[in-house]
């Protein structure tokens, strides 16, 4: 009898090899390769339910309207505007960070407007609804189910024909079709095509609950981000309350819009005026404390950042940056140095996004050098003031996107200075009460705020 063929995955990227190799060549993880037997029933030559008929552009419906509120502003902002009938989306995050909360409660809203499934694959209903009822929540429309198998999942699916369906979590679900384990690549591949085929194929919006790894990838392949329509990230310090939910890839909506929450006893709550949040325990006279009017999608978020630079003790200085790039800060630390000629070597150097927020945009430059050079010099920044704007390398204040909504966010909070790029005073219509200081260098913006 000949030999079953078998095929090495990689479990890290979805990379396959006829062979076993060590390191895998497509994402140089080291040991990532699992024998597997290879997908007899591709879902990729199933991808889409109907066979295609070519159709003139103007003739293809586009029309908005179908789109449903989830009953969370929050969640739908994430989401372009509310959930696309037949949309496959994908929410990933840490453990324990309140992914399952997250889905229950939106499940809870939008079973009013029709059936609901909530396939629990982790957990039993029991603790599921001992978790509904901490919620508070009474529907009679949210139907959970507690199983594993996919080909069973579908079955029930037919019989109940829901409305908006969540698969928690999709490394859990298997189908017998395939031999490997629940949560290697082939079955979350696999799986994943066909719930993407019922999902088009019906109309039928499935969210599917996703683990992040260490490294902060949806553990399984990257495919699986390839495959859905939206992937959303939900992330925050386990130390604070906040979470953000965070859309890293949208076919219906914008990507980098945020939704901003709370985990409160009775779950999650909305957050729908984040900035003065952010800011609520800032301290006001003390060095070392910058305001930064960033933007996240189309968002604009006042937050503080925190820098502290002290006298190293040790021979290598310390440097730590928490909710930024530490390469960032390495450079405009370096920029410090040379191009505003502040001596920071021997220093040790920690920077701190107050609230656990990440920010990842270049213009939270500004703010950094401020708060870096505020906590060296032990000057206070006038706590009415708030700066944005990118730092090039030679030292020079760059413009950035959206000026105005940045600037009118901090005159609605009662900031009354703002230090912000030349290049971004022009055309800007901007409330009275709020002072613009346009400035070139960064030299130049320290002195304006000293
Ligand atoms: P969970 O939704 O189970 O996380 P995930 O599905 O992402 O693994 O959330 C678990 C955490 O949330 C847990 O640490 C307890 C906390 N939590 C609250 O603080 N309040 C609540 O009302 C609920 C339901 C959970
Ligand atoms: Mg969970």
């Amino acid at each position: 009898m000949a030999r079953q063929k078998t095929i090495y995955s990689c479990q890290n990227c979805g990379f396959q090899s006829p062979k076993w190799l060590g390191r895998c060549p497509d994402c140089q993880q080291w040991n990532t390769l699992v024998e597997e037997q290879p997908t007899t029933t591709s879902s990729h030559s199933r991808a889409l339910p109907q066979p295609g008929k070519p159709q003139k552009l103007a003739e293809v419906s586009s029309s908005e309207e179908d789109r449903l509120s989830c009953g969370m502003a929050e969640l739908d902002r994430t989401l372009g505007g509310g959930v696309v009938p037949g949309s496959l989306i994908l929410v990933g995050g840490d453990p324990g960070i309140g992914k399952s909360t997250l889905l229950l409660q939106a499940f809870a809203r939008l079973a009013q407007n029709g059936t609901a499934l909530y396939v629990t694959a982790e957990e039993s209903t029991r603790q599921v609804k001992l978790r509904a009822d901490r919620l508070g929540i009474k529907t009679d429309h949210l139907y959970l189910l507690a199983e594993t198998s996919l080909e069973q999942i579908k079955q029930r699916i037919k019989e109940l024909q829901p409305a908006f369906l969540v698969i928690d979590s999709i490394q859990t679900i298997f189908t017998s079709s395939l031999d490997s384990a629940p949560g290697s690549v082939s079955q979350v591949r696999e799986c994943t095509g066909q719930l993407m085929i019922q999902a088009k194929g019906d109309g039928l919006p499935t969210f599917l609950v996703g683990h992040v790894t260490k490294d902060g990838a949806i553990a399984g392949p990257r495919v699986l981000e390839h495959m859905v329509d939206t992937v959303l990230y939900f992330e925050g310090d386990p130390g604070h309350p906040y979470r953000i939910l965070r859309a890293v890839k949208n076919r219906f909506g914008s990507t980098n819009e945020i939704g901003v929450f709370e985990m409160q006893e009775q779950g999650l709550r909305e957050v729908s005026n984040p900035s003065e949040l952010f800011l609520a325990e800032r301290p006001k006279e003390s060095a070392g404390s910058a305001v930064v009017a960033s933007l996240e999608g189309s968002r604009p978020l006042l937050v503080e950042l925190q820098a502290l630079v002290s006298s190293s003790s040790f021979g290598t200085p310390q440097r730590t940056a928490i909710g930024i790039d530490h390469k960032r800060i390495a450079l405009l630390i370096a920029i410090l140095e040379k191009k505003v000629e502040l001596s920071l070597a021997g220093q040790d150097i920690f920077l701190n996004v107050a609230g656990g927020v990440r920010l990842d945009e270049p213009a939270i430059d500004l703010a950094a050098i401020a708060a870096l050079a505020s906590s060296h010099l032990n000057r206070v920044i006038n706590p009415h003031l708030v700066l944005f704007g990118e730092v090039g390398l030679t030292g020079e204040v760059r413009a950035v996107s959206q000026p105005e909504l940045r600037v009118k966010e901090a005159a609605r909070l009662g900031f009354t200075q703002c230090v912000l790029p030349q290049g971004n005073l022009k055309n800007i219509d901007s409330p009275d009460s709020i002072k613009l200081i346009g400035v070139s260098h960064a030299s130049e913006a320290l002195e304006v705020i000293f």
